[in-house]
């Protein structure tokens, strides 16, 4: 499909359609329940899930710069017997703001940077994001992807420097409220002459901080929703779920940015090593 090739695109050009997939606790368990992937998030604060919109056994992501390319691609993978859909969630990325050489981010629906600090070097992604082992999920990583709505109203109406003290840094550049680039991390440390922290103590980028959380970095992609109401479709990438569950704990305590959000559909997903044609797609966890 991603060459062009499938009857399926209805001809449309496939442009850059990628398709990432992953298996869901359940399945991965029927595998072997010790596998990274086989446990399920836990339930959370500011959370208001419909039982049909948390978890599936099978995670498509389908990803296109044209915005036809993923529905045509998505009813096509999605007609096959015995496969009932459970829930979608559409988003898209605006224009990409350059972080540093060769990084860019988009602007998230409360008009401030979203996707700047993760696993950037390949060190930092062998070590936090794709999974060495055990043999079967070598090459993969666990996907969290969670639909959050978000008071956009409410949190318009602050002042600016409220909205961000919210996250912790500049609406405008992206840059910390600790000074410096926008490509840089805060200095948590750094306080005003009378003592307040120029990082104020519930800023996201302060309870999400993996230096606070205690935890390895994620890469987070989110992308901005509309339907069925404003916010973000939440998605990140990390070796270990307890990197988002401790991550979410942390800002459970005390972040200033959870309280405007309604999370409303979540899952976690084992997203599947990659495959060739000898090697075909899940065939590590189901050989056949
Ligand atoms: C509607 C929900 C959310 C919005 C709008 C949002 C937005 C942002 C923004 C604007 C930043 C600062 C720029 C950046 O580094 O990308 C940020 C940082 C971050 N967010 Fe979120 N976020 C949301 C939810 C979450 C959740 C649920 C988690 C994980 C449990 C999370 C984890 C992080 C992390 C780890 C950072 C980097 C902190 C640092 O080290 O500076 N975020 N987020």
């Amino acid at each position: 499909m991603t060459a062009g090739t499938d009857a399926r695109l209805l001809g449309l050009p496939p442009g850059d359609l990628t398709v990432t997939a992953g298996i869901g606790p359940r399945l991965v368990q029927s595998s072997d329940s010790h596998l990274p992937g086989a446990k399920d998030l836990p339930p959370a604060a500011h959370e208001a899930i419909a039982p049909s919109d948390r978890g599936g056994d099978l995670l498509l992501q389908i990803c296109a710069s044209d915005p036809l390319v993923p529905p045509v691609a998505a009813a096509a993978l999605l007609a096959r017997p015995g496969l009932r859909e459970r829930w979608r969630q559409s988003g898209g990325r605006g224009p990409h703001v350059p972080v540093s050489d060769g990084q860019t981010a988009p602007r998230n629906v409360l008009g401030f940077v979203d996707g700047i600090i993760g696993p950037r070097t390949p060190a930092e992604q062998q070590r936090d994001l794709w999974l060495s082992g055990p043999a079967p999920v070598a090459g993969g990583t666990i996907a969290v992807v969670r639909r959050m709505v978000v008071d956009v109203a409410r949190f318009a109406a602050l002042p600016l420097a409220e909205q961000e003290a919210v996250f912790g840094r500049r609406r405008d550049t992206g840059i910390p409220l600790s000074g410096g680039a926008i490509a840089d991390g805060p200095d948590l440390g750094a306080k005003t002459p009378d003592g307040r922290y120029l990082v104020p103590a519930a800023a996201h980028i302060r309870r999400a901080h993996a230096n606070v959380v205690g935890a390895g970095l994620m890469l987070r992609r989110s992308y901005s929703i509309d339907t069925p109401a404003p916010g973000l479709l939440f998605v990140s990438f990390q070796n270990d779920l307890h990197t988002f569950t401790a991550t979410l704990a942390s800002m459970e305590s005390a972040d200033a940015l959870l309280p405007f959000t309604t999370t409303t559909a979540s899952g976690t997903f084992l997203i599947l090593p990659g495959f060739d044609e000898r090697r075909p797609l899940g065939s590590t966890l189901f050989p056949s």
